[in-house]
């Protein structure tokens, strides 16, 4: 497992998260065996939201922790605030205070170790993002903060008030859901493909040293392309390079993610350890250029 530091902190992350929305359903001894699992492998980053299962994702995380402590110094937890589910977003300053404090609650722990904010709200004012992240920052609740779904002037409007460096901005990303870098090869052209959806969010993040961590890479739509017959020559292609370095299919997408020179960090969302485990014996393979833009078309993208 690769390490990496985002922007100026003291955190050791690796290159591969592991998301905790899938987990609720799972009984406290899948769970342990779920988090062993991944730290055996190398994950020590868990990414969280309050929303995940209206709080028991991070209320059975925690209790991982209340029945073994000792996990929580092997480990970086970051969790989401600011959607409330189909009615709005908010990041008054009253709000984000009361999902930090939820938050800390349901994981049981005294300080989240990176705090996004989910989903940009319409109405935000960022000096009272900014007031309200000095404050959490000074209280020690939280040590360090970023954003997700959104895009670089988004970015560059909070970053503006807060004195606290936005480290991650967290967006879907993966072979079959390329919009970010769609734009990037299509410029100036006419066909769908040429759409600026995102603001250019990942040259943005690029320059100013913010990690994108991509969400759902095995995902198109609500569920996995692979092995999916839809995606029947996304999959054959993947399918070729899992034959010619003998890893699995999600280490190939993973491999692919992370030929991309934006060095991203993948969230996985799967709670199969076998899967986890594979995923991350392959997934430091370095495919080739020319690979890297087969399985790019293959998803059905064109080149102009
Ligand atoms: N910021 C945001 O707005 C946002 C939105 C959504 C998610 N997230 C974060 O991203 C994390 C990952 O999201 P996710 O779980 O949707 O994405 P994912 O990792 O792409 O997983 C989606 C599904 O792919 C399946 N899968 C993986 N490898 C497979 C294979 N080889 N064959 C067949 N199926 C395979 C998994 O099933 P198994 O479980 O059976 O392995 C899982 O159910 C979440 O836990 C959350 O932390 C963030």
């Amino acid at each position: 497992m690769e390490y990496f530091t985002p922007n100026d902190t003291d955190l050791k992350a690796s290159r591969i998260a592991q998301g905790c929305m899938r987990i609720a359903g799972l009984s406290d001894s899948d769970i342990d065996r779920l988090v062993k699992t991944d730290l055996d492998c190398g994950i020590n980053f868990f990414d969280h939201a309050d929303i995940y299962s209206h709080g028991l994702c991070e209320e059975k995380f925690g209790g991982v922790l209340k029945r073994e402590p000792s996990l929580r110094d092997k480990m970086i937890v970051q969790t989401k605030c600011g959607i409330i589910i189909g009615k709005r977003y908010d990041f008054r300053p009253e709000y984000i205070r009361a999902c930090v404090e939820g938050s800390l609650k349901r994981l049981g722990v005294e300080q989240i170790d990176v705090l996004l904010l989910h989903r940009p709200d319409a109405l935000c004012e960022p000096q009272e993002v900014a007031k309200v992240f000095d404050e959490l920052k000074t209280s020690g609740k939280v040590r360090y903060f970023g954003v997700s779904n959104h895009n670089s002037f988004q970015i560059e409007l909070l970053q503006k008030y807060c004195s606290e460096k936005l480290i991650f901005n967290q967006l879907q990303f993966g072979p079959a859901h390329t919009p970010m870098i769609d734009a990037g090869i299509h410029v100036n052209m006419k066909d769908k493909w040429g759409v600026v959806r995102d603001g250019m969010t990942l040259d943005y993040c690029r320059l100013h040293n913010i990690t994108i961590q991509n969400w759902s890479p095995f995902r198109a739509g609500l569920t996995s392309y692979l092995g999916n017959p839809r995606y029947g020559k996304l999959n054959r292609a993947i399918k070729a390079l899992c034959a010619k370095y003998g890893i699995s299919n999600s280490a190939i997408v993973l491999a692919w993610i992370l030929r991309h020179p934006a060095k991203m960090q993948p969230i996985i969302g799967s709670t199969d350890c076998e899967r986890i485990k594979k995923m991350c014996a392959g997934a430091d393979t370095v495919i080739s250029h020319e690979e890297w833009y087969d399985v790019y078309r293959a998803a059905g993208n064109k080149i102009p």
